[in-house]
């Protein structure tokens, strides 16, 4: 599904600092991989490519045999919108907005208030924030931002999820649910077992 040859990539015009350095990789559909590497190795780049934010300075990404470097800027932004979801290191959480504001606000303009507010509370609920739906992120723990911000991806339902350092704010039990995760499909509250959460 997604495949990497000779990735380079490269920051700076006058300091160059080589992040990546021919990365072949191949990623088939149901796959689950984790990469490891100190600070500064070049992981947060790496997904960056794939998720299509950053464009390498050479090598080819294939996304189910599409190549990202030919789309448009539309199509990219299309492939971003339907095929990826992305758990950022930073969270990147709206300040302005509730938890379960933010949870729901990236899939606003593509279906029912009621129906996305409903998985909201779903998946808030699945990640152990039950109490916090109504609560500003400056109010929560880092961990606690972290789960906002995984609740939110999932309601997404990614086919790509990339999750940059995703439990490195949680506890040993939040982050054992988090790398259990196996799909959206597997998560079921009613059941009373919580793959990801509390
Ligand atoms: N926008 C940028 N401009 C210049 N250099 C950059 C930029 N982004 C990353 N780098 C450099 O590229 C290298 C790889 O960075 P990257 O963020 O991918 O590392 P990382 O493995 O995710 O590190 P960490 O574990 O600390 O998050 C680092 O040396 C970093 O300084
Ligand atoms: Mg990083």
């Amino acid at each position: 599904m997604i495949k990497l040859q000779d990735i380079v990539m490269n920051f700076g015009e006058n300091t160059i600092t080589t992040a990546l350095k021919n990365i072949t990789l191949e990623i088939a559909r149901n796959d689950w991989i984790t990469v490891l590497g100190a600070s500064g190795s070049g992981k947060t780049t790496l997904l960056n490519i794939i998720g299509g934010i950053l464009k390498p300075t050479s090598g080819i990404v294939q996304i189910d045999g599409a190549n990202l470097n030919d789309m448009s800027r539309a199509n990219i932004q299309e492939y971003r919108r339907k095929k990826i979801g992305f758990v950022y290191q930073d969270y990147k959480l709206f300040n302005q907005y509730t938890v379960i504001e933010n949870v729901m606000v990236p899939q606003l303009p593509y279906g029912k208030r009621n129906e996305i507010e409903e998985k909201a509370r779903h998946h808030l609920e699945e990640v152990g924030l039950n109490h916090r739906m109504n609560h500003f992120p400056k109010e929560l723990s880092g961990g606690e931002k972290q789960r906002v911000a995984i609740a939110r991806t999932l309601l997404m339902e990614p086919e790509i999820l990339l999750c940059d350092e995703p439990t490195g704010n949680l506890d040993r039990k939040n982050t054992e649910n988090v790398m259990n995760y196996n799909g959206p499909k597997i998560l079921d509250s009613k059941k009373g077992y919580v793959k990801v959460g509390l």
